[in-house]
C-alpha cells in the first residue's frame, strides 16, 4: 500500500475523511457547549436538514466509508486487521460527531418549539364580543310572547310561493294591481316571493283545519322603492282565529288587548272602515299614540294616532279555498308590519338603518 497511490485504500479513507472535516466545519459550532446557539426555528430546522444530507452522503450506503468497508476483504492480509480498524475508526468518529450535533441542535429545536407554544398565563385573556338580538327580532318576539299567552300558536312558513297561496286562495282577482309585476317580485320560473304574510293563513288551515289560532311573523317583498318608511323587503306578523261564531268583536277584543299589553294598559285602539279582498268586512287599526298619549307629537305627526295594520272577518272565498265551512266556521285576521312598530318604538325616523347592518347603529338596542 503505497502512501501516493491514488487507488491506496487508505489514502482513499485519508481523504474521504478529510472530506467530512471540511464539511463538517460549519457544524462545529454545535459541539461547543461554552457557546450559545442562535437560530430562528426556520434555521434551526434548515441546519437539522443539512445535517441529515452530511450523514446520508458520509455514512450512507454509496458513501466512500462504505466503499472501503467493501475493500478490507481485498486487502493484503498482513496489512488487513490494520486496514479494518482504520475504516471503524474513522466511521465512529463521524458517527459521534453527527450524533452529537443532532443531539444538541435537536434539544434546541425542541425549547424554540416550545416557548412558541407556550402561554402566559399572567396576560389578561381577550373578551369575545358579545353579539344581541336584531331590534326587529326583539319586537317579533315581544309580539310573540302576548300572542302565545293568549293561546296562539306560531306559524312560519314558506317566503316563496305560488299564485294560488299569493292571490287565488286569498281571494285576490286576476285584475288586482297587486299581481303586476311592477309590485310583486317574481322568479324567472313564475314563482312570487310572498307579498304579505296572508299567505299563512293558507297553509295554516289547510294543514290545521279549524279551528285555528295563529300568528305568522315572517318576511315579505314587495317592488317598493326604499324610502324612510318603505323597504323592499320587510317584516309582518298575521293573526288568525277560526272558530264557530268569531265575529268582529272578537277581532277588536284581539287586537285591543295585544295593543295594551304591547304599549300600556291606557292604550286605546280605532278601527277605520278598509278594504283587503281576504276580509269582508275589512277595518284597519291604529292605537293612541304611546309617546304622548293621544295628545299629539313628533312620533304620532300631532295626530295622536298610530296607524299599524289591516284587519277583518275572513272572506267566506278564503274559507271555501281551504276546505272550511264558512257556513259553520268565521273567523277574523289581521296583519302587521314590524318594521315601522320597531322604529315607532326606538325613535328611528328612517326603517332603512334597520338593514344597513351597521353594527355601531344596531349596538344601541341590546
Ligand atoms: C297587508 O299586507 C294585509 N295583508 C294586512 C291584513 C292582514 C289585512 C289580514 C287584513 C287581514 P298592508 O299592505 O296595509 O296590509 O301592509 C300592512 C303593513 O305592512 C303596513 O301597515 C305597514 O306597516 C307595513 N308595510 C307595507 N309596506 C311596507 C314597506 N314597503 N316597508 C315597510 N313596511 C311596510
Amino acid at each position: 500500500m503505497e502512501g501516493h497511490n491514488p487507488q491506496d485504500p487508505t489514502q482513499q479513507v485519508e481523504s474521504a475523511r478529510k472530506a467530512f472535516e471540511q464539511e463538517f466545519g460549519r457544524f462545529a459550532r454545535f459541539t461547543d457547549t461554552s457557546t450559545e446557539v442562535r437560530l430562528t426555528l426556520g434555521e434551526a430546522i434548515e441546519e437539522q436538514r443539512t445535517l441529515q444530507e452530511l450523514r446520508t452522503r458520509h455514512l450512507g450506503k454509496k458513501s466512500a466509508l462504505a466503499a472501503a468497508k467493501k475493500m478490507i476483504g481485498r486487502v493484503e492480509p498482513d496489512a488487513r486487521s490494520a486496514f479494518g480498524q482504520l475504516v471503524q475508526r474513522n466511521e465512529a468518529e463521524i458517527v459521534q460527531a453527527i450524533d452529537q450535533v443532532e443531539q444538541r441542535l435537536g434539544g434546541y429545536l425542541e425549547r424554540l418549539r416550545n416557548e412558541r407554544e407556550s402561554i402566559d398565563v399572567t396576560l389578561p385573556g381577550r373578551r369575545p364580543r358579545l353579539g344581541h338580538r336584531h331590534p326587529i327580532t326583539l319586537v317579533r318576539e315581544r309580539i310573540e310572547d302576548i300572542f302565545v299567552a293568549l293561546g296562539y300558536a306560531i306559524e312560519d312558513d314558506r317566503e316563496i310561493e305560488t299564485d294560488f297561496y299569493n292571490f287565488d286562495a286569498l281571494n285576490i282577482p286576476q285584475s288586482h294591481p297587486a299581481r303586476a309585476a311592477q309590485d310583486t317580485f317574481y322568479t324567472l320560473d313564475g314563482f312570487a316571493l310572498r307579498s304579505q304574510t296572508s299567505t299563512v293563513q293558507i297553509h295554516a288551515m289547510q294543514r290545521r283545519g279549524a279551528p285555528v289560532r295563529m300568528i305568522a311573523p315572517g318576511r315579505v317583498f314587495r317592488r317598493d322603492t326604499p324610502d324612510p318608511t318603505h323597504n323592499p323587503m320587510f317584516f309582518q306578523v298575521e293573526g288568525l282565529c277560526v272558530d264557530k261564531g268569531i265575529t268582529m268583536a272578537h277581532l277588536k277584543g284581539t287586537v285591543a288587548e295585544f295593543l295594551r299589553r304591547m304599549f300600556g294598559p291606557s292604550t286605546i285602539t280605532r278601527f277605520r272602515p278598509s278594504y283587503f279582498p281576504f276580509t269582508e268586512p275589512s277595518a284597519e287599526f291604529d292605537f293612541s299614540c304611546f309617546k304622548c298619549g293621544g295628545k299629539g307629537c313628533r312620533i304620532c305627526k300631532y295626530s295622536g294616532w298610530i296607524e299599524l295594520g289591516g284587519s277583518g272577518m275572513v272572506h267566506p272565498n278564503v274559507l271555501r279555498a281551504v276546505g272550511v265551512d264558512p257556513e259553520r266556521f268565521s273567523g277574523f285576521a289581521f296583519g302587521l308590519g314590524i318594521d315601522r312598530m320597531c322604529a315607532l318604538m326606538y325613535g328611528l325616523d328612517d326603517i332603512r338603518l334597520l338593514f344597513e347592518n351597521d353594527v355601531r347603529f344596531l349596538e344601541q338596542f341590546s
